[in-house]
């Protein structure tokens, strides 16, 4: 009796509203998320793709085709869902492009899977499957990448304009991929007999205004800031450049003080006092030789009038990561205190000259000790076009970046995705019982590239599907979709050129997303997980919060 009276009572193991799903549920609804996710990026694949209008919580819109902004604006909140953010996020950290086409084919990936599970198929064996058929995959990406010329600027341009072909700024992509060509190339260091990159060394800057054919690259870096007093110069040549970390102001106490004063004479001596400090700030940096100065804080009224006196141009407020850039671009060190300046921290620079672009006033710095640094200057014509123009922009450098590191390109246009299906299908037939299975799913998911390029086009997915079979079985390895003129042909003399660099982390960071939700049988959601309750009228969900779990 006591037995049957203990195995009555609950045993509790988490705690009260928290949420659990396991097995099949689990996977179900996992798939689920992950599967919309890929549904909803689907419609911007390609040059003939559809923008996305994505408004915040704050009401700001952002209007864009590019994959991993889609989704970091999303807000998503499935756990699942999350983790397609997450391939988008790695697939733009490491190599910049390709974001969207790897949350699709992930999201397929899971869908044949899901295929798979509903035939009895394990998914461990469905995950072994996938790793094999991706490692295959790679290879075969191997075999087909054209090695090229790292600094053949031709093929170089051509990587660029394709990344931009699928933007809105697309018009302006042969401009705009000769811009980050050169950039790239300025900044390139030759290790060996490879190069190295770093986007870092290039300065991206965007002010409203003329029309995005306007960007320009620059041999040095650009502020967007003004001189501070219309009493300095606006144009040094040999500029000996201060890059002060502190406030050229006096600094005012963290907490509330009284002073009791009982007289004028008091006043004047405290207002003198603060005037002999700001005058020795100014002392000890015109001694060092400096004739303009780069303040991260703000520079005192007074100060500023000072060096105007003296002759000096100085900026305020520059931005920390700008000011790193400068330390590296003008040879300069970054000084957090003043007192410790010396001539030896003073960088140098030809010409640093302030110029009107559109309404504002930009500080340009020219020629600088270290060459290498260059800026790019967006210009366009509404806010939200420069913003895009700025992420289209980045898309270029960073293919640009991937060939010039890794030289070696494919066509594009589904067109390898078609030679690894085929590679994958005959790799199948040499594998035992259901991990065959799992390698012939794989080979049918990535056709899924081919094939929404053609739907994004207007196109019959079976007719393409089923001519793209037949002329990659003859042998033509670069067949693929021409969404311009609605028909199969060899990219390759289209020459739509993407870095091998891009394709191989699609596979890779589609198939470690799925392969990750497939191991996934057990969802446990803590109570406090769940979004607090939003008071009435309010948004409908916390900015940044984690959500709750949807109910399975
Ligand atoms: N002229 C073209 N003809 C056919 N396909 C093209 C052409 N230009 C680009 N593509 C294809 O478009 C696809 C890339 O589209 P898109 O740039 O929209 O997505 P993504 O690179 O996967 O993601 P994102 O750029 O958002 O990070 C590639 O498969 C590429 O081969
Ligand atoms: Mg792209």
């Amino acid at each position: 009796m006591a037995e049957s009276t203990a195995s009555a009572v609950p045993v509790l193991v988490l705690k009260e509203g928290s949420g659990r799903s396991r097995g099949g549920a689990a996977q179900r609804s996992n798939i689920m998320a992950a599967k919309i996710v890929a549904e909803t990026v689907k419609s911007a694949l390609g040059p003939k793709g559809m923008d996305k209008m994505l408004v915040d919580s704050m009401g700001d819109v952002t209007i864009t085709s590019d994959g991993r902004t889609i989704l970091d604006e999303m807000d998503v909140q499935h756990p699942a869902a999350k983790i397609m953010v997450e391939v988008a996020k790695t697939q733009d950290e490491e190599v910049g492009d390709g974001t969207t086409t790897a949350v699709i084919v992930a999201g397929e990936l899971l869908g044949k899977a899901e295929d798979l599970i509903s035939k009895n198929v394990h998914p461990t064996i469905i995950v072994e499957g996938y790793n094999k058929a991706a490692e295959k995959a790679l290879k075969t990406l191997e075999n087909i990448a054209i090695p090229i010329n790292p600094t053949d600027k031709e093929f170089l341009k051509k990587v660029a304009e394709v990344a931009m072909a699928s933007k809105l700024v697309s018009e302006s992509r042969e401009e705009l991929a000769e811009i980050a060509v050169e950039a790239i190339l300025h900044v390139a260091r030759k290790l060996g007999d490879k190069y190295s990159v770093d986007l870092d060394d290039i300065m991206v800057e965007k002010k409203r205004g003329e029309s995005v054919t306007d960007t320009k690259l620059i041999e040095g870096l650009v502020l967007g800031k003004e001189v501070v007093h219309s009493g300095m110069p606006k144009r040094v040549e040999k500029a000996k450049i201060a890059l002060l970390e502190s406030a050229l102001e006096v600094k005012k106490t963290e907490f509330d003080a009284k002073i009791n004063i009982d007289s004028p004479e008091q006043i004047e001596s405290f207002l003198r006092e603060e005037e002999n400090m700001l005058k020795e700030m100014v002392k000890k940096i015109v001694a060092t030789g400096a004739n303009v100065i780069v303040c991260q804080k703000g520079i005192d009224d007074m100060v500023q009038h000072f060096l105007a006196r003296k002759g000096i141009l100085a900026v305020r407020r520059a931005k920390k990561s700008d000011m790193e850039k400068l330390g590296k671009a003008t040879g300069g060190k970054v000084v957090t205190n003043l007192e410790e300046i010396t001539e030896s921290d003073l960088g140098y620079a030809e010409l640093v000259e302030e110029r009107k672009i559109g309404d504002d006033k930009m500080t340009f710095i020219e020629g600088c000790k270290n060459p290498r640094s260059v800026a790019i200057l967006i210009r366009g014509g509404t806010e939200r076009f420069i913003d895009e123009a700025e992420r289209s922009v980045h898309d270029a450098l960073c293919v640009v970046r991937d060939v010039v590191q890794e030289p070696k390109i494919v066509a594009g246009g589904g067109s390898p995705e078609m030679e690894i299906a085929r590679a994958l299908k005959d790799y199948a037939q040499s594998l035992p019982g259901r991990e065959q299975l799992a390698v012939q799913s794989f080979s049918e998911a990535i056709e899924i590239v081919p094939l929404t390029l053609g739907e994004n086009a207007g196109l019959d997915p079976i007719d393409i599907l089923s001519e793209l079979i037949a002329r990659h079985e003859k042998g033509e390895k670069w067949a693929g979709v021409d969404v311009f003129e609605g028909k199969i042909r060899d990219m390759k003399e289209l020459k739509v050129y993407e870095p091998l660099a891009v394709k191989k982390q699609i596979i890779k960071s589609a198939t470690e997303a799925a392969t990750m939700l497939l191991r996934i049988d057990d969802v446990i959601a803590s109570a406090k997980m769940k979004a607090p309750p939003m008071p009435p009228g309010g948004p409908g969900e916390m900015p940044g919060g984690y959500g709750g779990m949807p109910p399975y």
